[in-house]
């Protein structure tokens, strides 16, 4: 391809959170209604945008060895693919990345890919530009419609981030904390459930933050909206991610309790056992207040599978301190968790924090963490052996014949039976592994 042609083909690489996957459909979307197509599997594309994470420094350094692969296989090929950075580097970094790298032909922030397409008529043209801007909502309502039909569907209802945590890039990356229109999600959830989609995950930064008003103007919080979804007949299963421990209500508590459809699962992340790194990090939580409340998950909802996110080497973090984090783990007993050693960011108030912990010490905590949280998990997985449950097959597995889906409690399960994507079945679940289990199907559900 000659430098001025317009893109036949595209390719959308996302990395980072599952807002950014969704932003990454729906970026897809929107060449596609350009008339650009999909690139088949291993062929280079015309265009590739590039869908960013800044939240550590080792997510941002891919972006740069990625422009420099996709540059040597375009060069190979005797072709010169035009290259979009998006996501939330491209929002840090902006400018910068079109200086540094002369292959770039367009930088776009998450609040700004709307307007991708016109990028893309004026890099045919040779024209290189950049758009961080932030204009709240505008990019939903300039998408075109849905079309996806795969049987779980992302749906982001809140973006931004006001916790200003002293270690994230996510407010400066995101922007403020809003709220899309009820009415609006209410209809691209139909529109989802109408291409295919029986399981919904709402998304957000923060997306117990999530509030607005309901058909009949009253004010709801993300509850709300739950209950509205929860009356799609076709769909089956309503997951949420990621909450705050601050901005959750007794309304969404209890929801637990009250909708079926919404599954026993809740992401909740302490970061850490120490109220003192706590304070340090601006969480304000405190230990026993995080562990109070997922007691009120607990009683609305005996079987809920916790989850959380954890950091490991924030400045000043001491052992004791430390210690304190693996307290907390023995405490909840997570069936799933996400853990991370510190990674200072520009711009961020704990990257100019005395006593920055050594990466030996960060990786030795680390290694100790996760000899903890996998043996939650993996007795999480035992103790699942012998129940019966629905289960949602998402894909095909590894081996020839197999399919994996998930329990409502986000476990992977695996068959060894004829299955189709999308099939909900009565399963039991029959054996445990560390990160997955066995199922026997029993019947197809129709619930
Ligand atoms: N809004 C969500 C998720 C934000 S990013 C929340 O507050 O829970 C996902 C996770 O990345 C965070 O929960 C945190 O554990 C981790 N993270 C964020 N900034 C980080 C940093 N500078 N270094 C290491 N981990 C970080
Ligand atoms: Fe980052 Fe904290 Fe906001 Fe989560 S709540 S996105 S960790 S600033
Ligand atoms: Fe990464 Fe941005 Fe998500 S920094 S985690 S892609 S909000």
């Amino acid at each position: 391809m000659k430098s001025n042609d317009s893109p036949k083909t595209y390719r959308v690489k996302s990395f980072g959170c599952q807002m950014n996957v969704y932003d990454g459909e729906r970026m897809g979307e929107l060449l596609e209604a350009k008339g650009i197509t999909p690139a088949a599997e291993g062929e280079d594309a015309d265009l590739v945008v590039l869908n960013t994470c800044h939240i550590r420094e080792k997510a941002t350094e891919k972006v740069y060895s990625d422009i420099g692969r996709i540059e040597k296989s375009g060069r190979e090929a005797g072709k010169k693919p035009m290259i979009a950075v998006a996501g939330c580097v491209a929002q840090a970094e902006g400018e910068e990345i079109i200086k540094r790298s002369p292959g770039v032909g367009m930088v776009v922030g998450p609040q700004a890919y709307h307007r991708l397409g016109d990028m893309v008529d004026r890099a045919a043209k040779g024209e290189r530009s950049t758009d961080t801007d932030m204009p709240e909502n505008a990019k939903f309502g300039a998408l075109p419609a849905r079309r996806r039909v795969s049987p779980t569907a992302f749906l982001t209802v809140q973006e931004g981030c006001d916790k200003f945590c002293t270690y994230c890039v996510v407010p400066y990356t995101r922007g403020a904390e809003i709220s899309r229109p009820y009415n609006d999600l209410v209809e691209e959830a139909k529109r989802l459930v109408d291409a295919g989609a029986r399981e919904i995950t709402l998304l957000g930064q923060n997306v117990n933050a999530w509030n607005g008003e309901d058909g009949k103007g009253r004010s709801v919080g993300l509850e709300g909206l739950i209950h509205a979804l929860a009356a799609l007949p076709d769909l089956k299963r309503i997951r949420y991610t990621t909450s705050h421990p601050n901005d959750m209500t007794d309304a969404l508590i209890a929801a637990h309790g009250e909708v079926d459809k919404l599954m026993p699962y809740l992401h909740l992340p302490v970061q850490s056992g120490s109220d003192r790194v706590l304070k340090a990090m601006n969480r304000s939580h405190t230990a026993e207040s995080y562990l109070k409340l997922l007691d009120r998950f607990r009683e609305v909802r005996p079987d809920i599978a916790l989850s959380g996110d954890f950091i490991v080497g924030f400045p000043g973090e001491t052992d004791a301190e430390f210690e304190e984090t693996l307290q907390i783990v023995d405490a909840v007993g997570y069936a799933s968790a996400f853990s991370f050693k510190y990674s200072p960011r520009p711009g961020t108030p704990a990257a100019s924090m005395e006593n920055q912990v050594p990466m030996e010490v960060m990786d030795g905590r680390l290694q100790r963490l996760q000899a903890h949280l996998s043996r939650d998990q993996y007795a999480f997985n035992q103790a699942s052996v012998g129940k019966t449950c629905d289960v949602l097959i998402e894909r095909k597995g590894r081996r020839p014949g197999q399919m994996l889906g998930k329990s409502p409690w986000l476990q992977s399960v695996f068959f060894d039976s004829k299955l189709q994507i999308g099939d909900m079945v009565r399963a039991e679940l029959v054996q445990a592994g560390p990160s997955s289990l066995q199922g026997r199907v029993l019947e197809m559900a129709t619930a």
